[in-house]
């Protein structure tokens, strides 16, 4: 076991050594006190507020939410799960495919209609779309019926943009490309009682050639290590069981804070905090998972045996033209480095198939990296061409025909590999922790390594670890009864 203890740093140092900019807590303090003025201006208004949120994208963009609902309570909404006769709605989007955007706009479009029944209705649009210039110019245009729009460099100012809309009765763009920056303080209503999503970092420095989050979420920014680990002491203490520490590249935690420190030791520290919870982290980027990281993750046993390490191309050829910054060959001595250590280790991953370039043979390569690593889970994506990123004008020749194909064969592999991967826990009994009611009635149940048990047993045990005896599997998930109740 580790020694794990919590951490204790003179804060005077940290001071001159801080390079990322925080957002001072007095102007917290100042937003908070304007949700009161959008609270008292909303009170003339007859009834009970509610507000409508839509989440797309990542869990980023999930946690943003959390806040942006923080915010919202604070200002006396409460929340409505649909958008017909919200007061406020609020679209919190994400530009990462175009599958994606077309979703937002098309679901945007529909707002016209509630808008007309309800002609006081506030619409916002936030998160990675609205930081587009295209995109703020076509709701500009397009959707005369969009209020607000803010980039989620601007989220920590959302009560002074809309007090705007509301004081001025003029749409309020806040779609400019500011520096990002820290800000700690603003309230959050958790969306789940069981599992936390807890930001550790915003921003992505990394640049791969096909992604649009570095330009829109800016660069990378931490937070100070004594506000992630207070976070994860009070959501431990308020009976929080599994806490995901996020970021686009966690394994850069800390390099912006001038401290001698890194995500192994801040998960490290966080694991040495008190309580029965597990922790998860996402996303690792290959080329800084660190074998000082692998032994944390072995070593300390609140850390969650699960790794989402996306390898997005087999090909090293094709590594090299997304940016990548590492081979075939390192992503695999990085998997055998952490398998050695935790050789039970449930691994997944993200693939592109279709990147601009890549042939046949590159194609190949990635089905047998997926024969030879085996992971648990694949998240499989075709390749989307995002403006003003560089792949968008990087030669195509493969025809799209021959990507589908590819994709269709990547992923029936894949699923035969994460059914024979399911089918090993039949017979077995493995700790779970309960964490719903699915739709058919049954408990819903998450093992240790994040696999997905559909549960015969009873609702009061919603929020408590059990053991489970595994009697059947599927692609995408494990079937088992409570063996021995335990609260
Ligand atoms: N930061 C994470 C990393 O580097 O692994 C990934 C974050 S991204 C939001 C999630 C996944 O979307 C990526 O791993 C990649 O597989 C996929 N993705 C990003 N841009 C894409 C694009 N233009 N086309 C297809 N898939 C894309
Ligand atoms: Fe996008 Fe690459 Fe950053 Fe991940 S590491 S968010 S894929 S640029
Ligand atoms: Fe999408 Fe933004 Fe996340 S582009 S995937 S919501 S960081």
């Amino acid at each position: 076991m580790l020694y794990c203890t919590l951490y204790d740093y003179d804060q005077t140092e940290e001071k001159t050594l801080r390079q990322t900019p925080t957002i001072p807590p007095a102007e917290i303090a100042r937003q908070l006190d304007l949700c009161d003025q959008v609270r008292a201006l909303l009170d003339r208004r007859p009834g009970e507020k509610r507000a409508y949120v839509d989440t797309y994208g990542c869990q980023q963009n999930e946690a943003d939410s959390e806040r942006l609902r923080g915010y919202l309570a604070r200002m006396g909404f409460g929340f409505s799960d649909t958008p017909e006769g919200a007061d406020l709605v609020l679209v919190n989007t994400c530009a990462v495919r175009e599958h994606a955007e077309h979703r937002v706009f098309g679901n945007v479009g529909a707002l016209s209609h509630t808008k007309r029944r309800h002609p006081d209705q506030v619409i916002c649009v936030c998160g990675c779309m609205a930081r587009q210039d295209h995109v703020a110019d076509r709701l500009r245009r397009s959707f005369p019926y969009v209020d607000l729009v803010f980039g989620p460099q601007l989220l920590w100012k959302f009560p002074e943009l809309l007090l705007r809309k509301l004081t001025t009765g003029k749409r309020v763009f806040a779609t400019d490309d500011v520096p990002g920056a820290v800000a700690e303080g603003i309230p959050v209503v958790r969306q789940n009682a069981i599992k936390a999503w807890v930001s550790v970092m915003y921003g992505c420095n990394n640049f791969c050639t096909y992604c649009i989050v570095p330009y829109v979420r800016g660069r990378e920014r931490s937070r100070k290590p004594e506000d992630i680990l207070a976070e994860i002491k009070e959501l431990a203490e308020a009976g929080y069981k599994d806490i995901t520490l996020l970021g686009q590249n966690v394994n850069s935690y800390g390099k912006d804070l001038g401290l001698d420190i890194d995500f192994a030791w801040l998960l490290e520290q966080a694991a040495a905090i008190p309580g029965d919870f597990l922790l998860r982290f996402m996303t690792s980027h290959p080329k800084d998972a660190s074998d000082r990281l692998f032994d944390v993750m072995a070593q300390c046993e609140k850390v969650a045996p699960c790794l989402h390490l996306p390898f997005q191309s087999g090909s090293s050829r094709v590594l090299k033209a997304m940016n990548r910054k590492y081979t075939r060959e390192s992503y695999l001595d990085r998997v055998a480095a952490l398998r050695e250590r935790a050789p039970d280790i449930v691994l997944t991953s993200d693939v592109i198939v279709g990147f601009p370039g890549e042939t046949q043979a590159d194609f190949e390569e990635t089905m047998s990296l997926i024969e030879e690593v085996r992971y648990d889970a694949l998240f499989t994506f075709q390749f989307s061409p995002r403006r003003g990123t560089p792949a968008e004008s990087f030669d195509d020749p493969m025809p799209p025909a021959q990507k589908s194909a590819n994709f269709q064969r990547l992923l029936a592999r894949q699923n035969e590999i994460s059914a024979e991967k399911h089918r090993a826990y039949v017979g077995r009994t493995v700790r779970c922790l309960v964490d719903g009611v699915g739709t058919d009635g049954r408990l819903t149940a998450r093992t240790p390594g994040n696999r997905l048990i559909h549960l015969e047993g009873d609702e009061t045990l919603v929020g408590t670890w059990q053991e489970a005896k595994i009697t059947d599997s599927s692609t995408w998930a494990l079937f088992g009864t409570v063996e021995s109740m335990t609260f």
